[in-house]
């Protein structure tokens, strides 16, 4: 009868602590995703500040490149910002592997969509960005969505691959030769948090090799261009920042020709301290290697402690934009988007449920955010100590 009842006793204790954890983790998500409103109080104060120069003409006065990607559907802000806010332009989507195939699909290319913005980008003068020859995540966009099934299928899988990657690099940078000359050769080498590198097709059938074979063909084929290894970090003083500083010396030891790193510089889940950051780019420095901020977009709820969110984030844009302005290095600094309305982080689980985002500069109507005043500040301040012609960028 006792163990009945102490069998009982448990059954009741594990239903209430059930309950307890169900109900604790409701209130978590409902804390983590129920939507905020922050004050704008940047309205008040935006008269004001639109007499401050715009950003373009403030980085090409210290040859340093301020960028926006664009996606095909942005083509209209695009317009309004070139030359005006960017003096560089990445286009997010259009140049990926498997967006330049017709169905996502090894065969046939269709560059119209990378030609409007490649071409609307040249017209303006504005530099470009490629954005990336190799990507080993998303199939069918980042790279083509049968790749792994072709290659695995065939005799010799790493003749097979090796073949592809370099029809497919040669095949694009041949499309675009003399319109852009800065690419991403090989996006996010890394896994997404561990100090590895990403279990992708490239890895798994080639090895670390692939990024060296990647950066070799290219060179090969344009050896004008300035070819970028580029990464997404959460922090810079870890072991997966470590990990990948360890390839890239190897890479640059064994004469493989990486010009340049990409930081990417999403703020996803919390505000970075920076002095790490800093020392980052000086230890890449030391390689020979240029650095660019190229994704940087952080999203105005990490910034909810403070009274005014938007001028936190603001203080948060100003700081990465003076590190990278203060090194020499480090020549353009770009932001995942134009205005908030077309962030990538709206498209992606768990972000796209924690509104607001509005990681970018301009919000949803294109009005100037302090974020934007964040970098004008940090180019203004820039000019005492940064000189050079930004159509020159460095190798
Ligand atoms: O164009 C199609 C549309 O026709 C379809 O109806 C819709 C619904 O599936 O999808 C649309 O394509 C989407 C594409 O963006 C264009 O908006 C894809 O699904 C979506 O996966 C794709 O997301 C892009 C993502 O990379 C994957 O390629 C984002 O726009 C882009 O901002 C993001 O950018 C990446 C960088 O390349 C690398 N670093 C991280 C960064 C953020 O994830």
């Amino acid at each position: 009868m006792k163990v009945k009842g102490f069998v009982g006793g448990v059954r009741k204790g594990a239903k209430f602590v059930g309950a307890v954890l169900v109900l604790a983790a409701v209130v978590g998500a409902a804390y983590a995703f129920w939507p905020r409103h922050y004050p704008r109080a940047y309205l008040a104060s935006t008269a004001a500040l639109q007499s401050d120069g715009t950003l373009a003409p403030l980085a090409r006065a210290i040859g340093f490149h301020i960028g926006a990607a664009v996606d095909i559907t942005e083509l209209r802000e695009f317009e309004a910002t070139a030359q005006r806010d960017f003096n560089s332009m990445t286009p997010c989507d259009a140049l990926k592997w498997g967006n330049l195939l017709v169905g996502g699909k090894l065969g046939q290319y269709d560059f119209r969509q990378g030609d409007e913005l490649v071409n609307l980008a040249r017209s303006k003068q504005v530099r470009i960005r490629g954005h990336t020859l190799l990507w080993g995540r998303f199939p069918g966009a980042g790279h083509p969505s049968d790749l792994k099934e072709v290659v695995n299928a065939a005799k010799q899988p790493k003749a097979k691959l090796e073949q592809l990657m370099t029809e497919h690099i040669r095949a694009v940078l041949e499309h675009f030769r003399g319109r852009i000359d800065q690419w991403d050769v090989v996006n996010e080498p890394m896994h997404l948090w561990k100090p590895l590198w990403d279990d992708n097709v490239f890895y798994r059938t080639l090895g670390p090799d692939f990024v060296a074979m990647a950066f070799r063909t290219a060179h090969a084929a344009d050896p004008s261009l300035h070819l970028v290894l580029n990464e997404q970090f959460g922090g810079y003083d870890n072991e997966r920042a470590e990990k990948f500083f360890e390839i890239v010396q190897e890479f640059v030891r064994k004469g493989v020709p990486i010009h340049g790193i990409g930081l990417q510089s999403h703020t996803l889940t919390s505000v970075p301290e920076l002095a790490p950051l800093k020392a980052y780019v000086r230890r890449l420095e030391s390689l020979g290697l240029f650095v660019e901020i190229t994704e940087l977009d952080a999203r105005v709820r990490l910034f909810a402690d403070s009274p005014d969110p938007y001028r936190a984030q603001g203080e948060y844009f100003r700081a990465v934009s003076s590190i990278c302005l203060e090194e020499p290095a480090c020549t353009g600094l770009t932001v995942w988007g134009i205005s908030d309305r077309y962030t990538w982080m709206s498209k992606f689980a768990p972000f796209k449920w924690m509104q607001p985002l509005d990681p970018l500069l301009f919000d949803l109507s294109m009005r100037r955010k302090p974020a934007y005043y964040g970098v004008a500040e940090a180019l203004r301040s820039a000019r005492a100590t940064r000189h050079g012609d930004a159509n020159h960028d460095r190798r």
